[in-house]
């Protein structure tokens, strides 16, 4: 398979250029270098995004796919929400300047990048500037279930007191996600936990059952001290 692989792989470096269809041919395993890349047409890349960004890349192939993509479509701004929501681990190449030229208004373009692609904190926190800006002038006190499920990780480039506005019983809907988002700064989780304790979220950790306490994960250690030490959280 790999050697069948590989003579595949040879055929189409040397007639030059990798199409879509050759892409998804290849089998499910195989990575393509940089070169292979380079071989492909901007119109093939687009057209083979969902393929291309579904795995972690190596920055410099992250960066030659999302330059590919802005050129097609001559600028960050033109480059349309239905590409924007399957960039998937291309997002890790969009630095915190592309994000002026973006607009968040869409769900799904939000859910794109509230996934978990270990982006740096001035990423988030220029895509949370984002979302204050575009997203349908909602507040976080606005905010739905399924916005907090899209958010996600974004949520992590908020402040304590903006997490503190969202509405408990949203909180309670999502917590089974929010507990498990990753490296979140202590300020957002401890946010979270004073989410989790209203009455309209889980009320008073005295009463929590295991599946609460599972469906809160990290943020539990977020509780005050003398809570966690009490109730043996
Ligand atoms: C971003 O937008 C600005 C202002 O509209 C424009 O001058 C610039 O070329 C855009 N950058 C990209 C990379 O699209
Ligand atoms: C939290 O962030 C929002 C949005 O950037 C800002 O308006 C607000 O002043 C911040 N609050 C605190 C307490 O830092
Ligand atoms: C958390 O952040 C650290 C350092 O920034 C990074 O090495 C690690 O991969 C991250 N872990 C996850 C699960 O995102």
């Amino acid at each position: 398979m790999k050697f069948i692989a590989f003579i595949f792989l040879i055929k189409i470096t040397v007639s030059q250029s990798l199409t879509c269809n050759n892409i998804l041919e290849l089998p499910a395993e195989t990575k393509l270098t940089i070169r292979e890349l380079q071989t492909i047409q901007p119109k093939d890349m687009v057209q083979c995004l969902a393929y291309l960004g579904k795995e972690q890349l190596p920055k410099s192939e992250a960066e030659f796919i999302w330059q590919s993509i802005v050129a097609f479509y001559s600028g960050i701004a033109n480059v349309p929400d239905n590409v924007l929501i399957l960039l998937h681990w291309v997002t890790t190449a969009l630095t915190p300047e592309d994000y002026a030229n973006i607009t968040f208004s869409n769900i799904d373009v939000i859910q794109n990048f509230g996934l978990n692609y270990n982006l740096d904190m001035q990423q988030l926190m220029a895509i949370a500037d984002r979302v204050r800006e575009d997203f349908a002038g909602k507040e976080p006190e606005d905010y739905t279930y399924y916005d907090l499920t899209a958010l996600r990780q974004i949520l992590c480039a908020y402040n304590r007191s903006e997490i503190e506005r969202i509405h408990p019983s949203a909180f309670r809907e999502a917590a089974l996600i929010l507990g498990k988002l990753e490296n979140c700064s202590a300020e957002v989780m401890t946010g979270f936990a004073s989410l989790a304790i209203q009455k309209s979220a889980f009320g008073p950790p005295s009463t929590w059952s295991d599946s609460t306490k599972k469906a809160l994960g990290k943020i539990i250690e977020f509780l005050p001290p003398e809570i966690i030490e009490k109730y043996k959280l």
